[in-house]
Formats: structure tokens, sequence, C-alpha cells
């Protein structure tokens, strides 16, 4: 089997984001921000460090700020280098010539639409897709991809949750376990409670074969009515290899307050600069 290198990655960040209102009204979820960074970046950064080239953002109507971040501020920059102010911060940000290439979800019709409105761009190639509003701290996406490298075919986040949990997420139907990959068997969606084929939940990181845009190309709504992604990839399993991975690291859902905030607490606690205050400001809040 001829495994290709993985060097496009898709950012799916068209959705609504109606768990965060009044904060996603006139503002693209993706740009809250963790700390002093927003939720995009770090995904974007984490996608880099795992060694890929070319970021697709799949966007919609007002989103233009997601565009301008990653973009070349005159003004602001002009102003900090008169001022003499250090450019760290923003440093980096900014990408090469030609990147990201941005693409658009006309409407939001669910995950796997906005997957496969990237088709045109991604082409023959394997390529990675990462959800922004799942923060993970540890570099989730260069772990997969080391074991993307000696599987092939399609590698996907599973993440261990409680029992009481399984109903809330995509679950593993699992084969043959080694170490921290299973193989997939099958793909169940929100099973009910207690019939969960295991623990092992979806998260918002998978690589994947340019085969499920086709099967993409015929899929009907499912579960609320949208276009899932989970669907689509239940096809290719049996026809291509197809394995979970479980992340060493720490996954905070922020597209959920309760993850945003628990997000902004460990990420501020653990920062040399801002940790010692958080901490102990915390510590009187709780008495
Ligand atoms: P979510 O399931 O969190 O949906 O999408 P959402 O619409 O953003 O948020 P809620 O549920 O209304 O609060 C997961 C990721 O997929 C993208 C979102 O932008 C988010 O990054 N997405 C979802 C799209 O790009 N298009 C869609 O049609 C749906």
């Amino acid at each position: 089997m001829i495994i290709k290198p993985l060097r496009k990655a898709v950012f799916p960040v068209a959705g609504l984001g109606t768990r965060f209102l009044p904060a996603t009204k006139a503002m693209p979820k993706e740009m809250l921000t963790v700390v002093d960074k927003p939720l995009i970046q770090y995904a974007v950064e984490e996608a880099l460090a795992a060694g890929i080239e070319q970021v697709i953002f799949v966007t919609g109507r007002g989103k233009s700020a997601l565009e301008d971040h990653f973009d070349v501020s005159y003004e602001l920059e002009a102003t900090m280098k008169a001022r003499g102010k250090s450019m760290a911060l923003i440093d980096g940000i900014r990408q090469k010539p030609g990147s990201p290439v941005y693409v658009r979800q006309q409407e939001p019709l669910g995950l796997g639409h906005a997957v496969w409105c990237a088709r045109e761009i991604v082409g023959d190639e394997p390529f990675a897709v990462l959800l922004p509003d799942e923060l993970m701290v540890g570099g989730f996406m260069k772990q997969m991809v080391a074991a993307y490298d000696r599987l092939g075919g399609n590698v996907i986040g599973a993440l261990e949750v409680p029992d009481s949990e399984t109903d809330k997420y995509g679950i593993i139907s699992p084969g043959k376990q080694d170490g921290r990959v299973t193989e997939v068997t099958a793909l169940v969606e929100k099973p009910a409670r207690g019939t969960a084929p295991s623990n092992l939940m979806i998260p918002g990181r998978y690589i994947l074969q340019p085969e499920v845009m086709t099967i993409l190309d015929g899929q009907k709504p499912g579960a609320g009515g949208e276009i899932q992604l989970t669907d689509a990839m239940a096809q290719l399993i049996g026809r291509q290899p197809f394995h979970g991975f479980t992340f060493d690291g720490q996954r905070y859902d922020c597209g959920d307050k309760g993850g945003y905030i628990e997000a902004n607490l460990a990420l501020a606690l653990a920062r040399d600069d801002i940790g010692p205050r958080v901490r102990a400001f915390a510590q009187t809040l709780l008495g």
C-alpha cells in the first residue's frame, strides 16, 4: 500500500455557533479567545506543527475577521514598529502568500457538507480536518500524523469518555487494539444510553482519504437534518484501512460555554506571566 504524504488540512468554520450566543451573533465562534489567542490560531498552529503545508478554510458570511487575522495588518504593524514595540505576538501569524485558501459554504448544511465544499482544493490527496472549536493541548495532529505514516488509510481521533457521556458523541465500534491504535469496525452517532459499543468518542480531528468526497457527493441529510461527516466516513470502513488514535493530551470543547471557561482557566494557570495571579484569585474566589 502506498501511503501518500499528508499536506492539506481543512478547517470548517462556517457554522453558526448558536450555543455561544450572544457572543457569536456578529463574531465567528472560531475567533473566541482562550487567554490571548483565538481558537482558530491554536488549530492552525497544531496543523502546521504536524507538517501541514496547505491550510483550507471553509467559511461563510460574517467570517471576515478570520481572514483578516491571518493577513497583514498594516496600520497595526506600522504603528507598533514606529513605537518600538515587540512584534513577537503577531509575527508568524501571517501565512505565506496564497495561503490560507478560502472556500465558501453558502448554507450551514452540516459538517459533512462543509468538508465537501473543499473538494476541489483537496483533489486526489489525503487531508486532515480540524474543528477549531475543540482546543487540543499536546499536539494531537502531530501524533495522528505519526500514526497515519505507519498505518495509511483513514485515522480519526479516539478519546475515552465516561459511560454516562457516550450518548452525546459519535462512538467507535472497536476491533483489534494495539496501544493507542484501535481498528474501527463501525461508527455510531450518539448511541442510546447503555447501547454504546465502546467509550471511545470521536473528537474533531480526522485524517481522511479523498474518496470520502465522492461519498459526500451523494450524501443525504442524516441526524438533525444535517449532512453528517460520520455517515460518509462509515462507508469507507471495510474498503480502506480505518483506525482510531487515542491522544495523549487534553481536549477542551470550546463550542460549549463550560468547556470554554475550563480552557481559559487551565491555560491561564499554566502561564508564567498571569498564572500566579489567576491562581491566587481563584483560591480567594473559591474560599
Ligand atoms: P458545530 O457542531 O459546533 O456547529 O460545528 P456550530 O453551528 O458551529 O455551533 P452550534 O452547535 O450552533 O453552537 C463544528 C464545526 O463545524 C463547522 C463549525 O464552524 C465548527 O467549527 N461547521 C458546522 C461548518 O463549517 N458548517 C456547518 O454546516 C456546520
